[in-house]
């Protein structure tokens, strides 16, 4: 399988690891065939995204997306976030193998769901800012390690 040169190296020195202790909204998403897990922290003030990290029990290409994915969406309002597209993603990254390409949807939609989850904080339904979070939406195809 081959990857972009900027796969390896967010894969190698993936940015924004780790847990925010002052994350006011968090997401995780699972892939329910290959086990994967993402789980996203956001700090939102002012409606701009502060910060951001990410822990991912996962394969290269999810590491890879989820890196350069807080890094899109860093310093970012909300509703520019939640314009992130897995494809903006994987154009980012010089694009990924076909089989990987769903790979890159946990970021998206964790990111959605930390948003929704900050939404759900303020006391205020997510459902129609942020949409369907599809959680789902890869088991039927798999994953292809
Ligand atoms: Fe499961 Fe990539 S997210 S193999």
């Amino acid at each position: 399988m081959e990857y972009s040169q900027k796969v390896m190296e967010h894969f190698a020195a993936p940015h924004n690891v780790g847990v925010l202790e002052n994350a006011n909204g968090i997401g995780e998403i699972g892939n329910a065939k290959c086990g994967d897990i993402m789980k996203m922290y956001i700090r939102v003030e002012n409606d701009v995204i502060v910060d951001v990290k990410f822990k991912t029990y996962g394969c290269a290409s999810a590491i890879a997306t989820s890196s350069i994915a807080t890094d899109m969406i860093k310093g970012q309002p909300l509703s520019e976030a939640l314009k992130l597209t897995n494809k903006a993603v994987v154009e980012a990254l010089d694009g990924l193998p076909a089989v990987k390409i769903h790979c890159s949807v946990l970021a998206e939609q964790a990111i959605k769901a930390a948003i929704a989850d900050y939404y759900r904080r303020q006391g205020i339904d997510p459902t129609p800012i942020v949409g369907k979070i599809d959680d789902e939406h890869y088991t039927d195809e798999g994953c292809h390690l």
